[in-house]
């Protein structure tokens, strides 16, 4: 997978199907599968970590777990997260970990937060990193954001929303990711900006969707969110299961609106 293929299937309005994934096995799983991008995240500190939050995270986990994904990985498109505090002094201080990243095996590298993190995007673009960004609830700022809430619920806050997405795509961001928003918010920001926006909580309407490996097949135990389906109670194997997934997305099946929408 390449940017430039990417770009083929964002414009032909086929679906891309993305997953986290933070281990060699599950990156070969779905490599195998057909999983267009594989997101390292930093959920890895919940999911493989057990802590509560994402914040605690380090450069050298996310190094470590990019390095596992990468050695597997034969054809997916790998995303790896910033984690927290990685970029938020200075642009420099982005370039110097998104290199890292980038040198761990990473083909972009994702960072939260709106129109104050254009200038690190455009210093890492300009530089020849492609980045994403990661609108709506960023879970590095669940403190500030009052918990895990759904964001952009009001008029003005949903253009708040549109208004950070124009800035990171005209600061030269390739991707955006849309986390828990109202359904027409995602469709909305999708159908304004001419990159893909992958969506996790935020409906069908966006050009494409991700959701946390182990909350899909059934592994996550306590409060799993409503914008997840567990891709195993129809049964078979767990290959089966993300088969599914990629089935499901790219057929605009999975979101359901009535089911996984707000
Ligand atoms: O870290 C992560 O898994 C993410 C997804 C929730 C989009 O950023």
């Amino acid at each position: 997978m390449t940017l430039h293929r990417l770009r083929e299937i964002y414009s032909r309005g086929e679906k891309i199907a993305t997953l986290t994934c933070y281990d060699a096995t599950f990156a070969r799983v779905l490599d195998d599968a057909g999983v267009d991008v594989l997101l390292v995240g930093d959920s890895a500190g919940m999911v493989m970590g057990g802590e509560t939050t994402t914040l605690n995270v380090t450069m050298d986990a996310m190094v470590y777990h990019t390095q596992c994904v990468a050695r597997a990985n034969r054809y997916a498109w790998v995303i790896a997260d910033l984690p927290f505090g990685s970029y938020h002094e200075s642009s420099k201080q982005a370039l110097r970990n998104a290199t890292r990243l980038i040198q761990a095996g990473a083909h972009m590298v994702k960072l939260e937060g709106g129109g104050w993190t254009a200038p690190a995007v455009r210093f890492l673009v300009e530089r020849g990193i492609p980045v994403c960004g990661h609108l709506g609830f960023t879970p590095q700022s669940v403190h500030a954001l009052g918990g895990f809430r759904i964001q952009g619920r009001d008029p003005d806050a949903a253009e708040i929303l549109a208004d950070q997405a124009q800035a990171l795509v005209d600061a030269g961001a390739e991707m955006l990711v849309i986390e828990l928003v109202p359904t027409p918010v995602g469709t909305a920001l999708t159908k304004a900006l001419r990159i893909p926006v992958i969506g996790i909580g935020a409906g069908s309407g966006c050009s494409g969707q991700v959701l946390v490996l182990q909350d899909m097949i059934g592994l996550t135990r306590g409060n799993v969110p409503r914008f997840v389906r567990n891709f195993m109670i129809e049964g078979g194997s767990v290959e089966d299961a993300i088969r599914r997934y990629v089935t499901d997305v790219k057929a605009g099946r999975f979101p359901d609106d009535t089911v996984h929408g707000y």
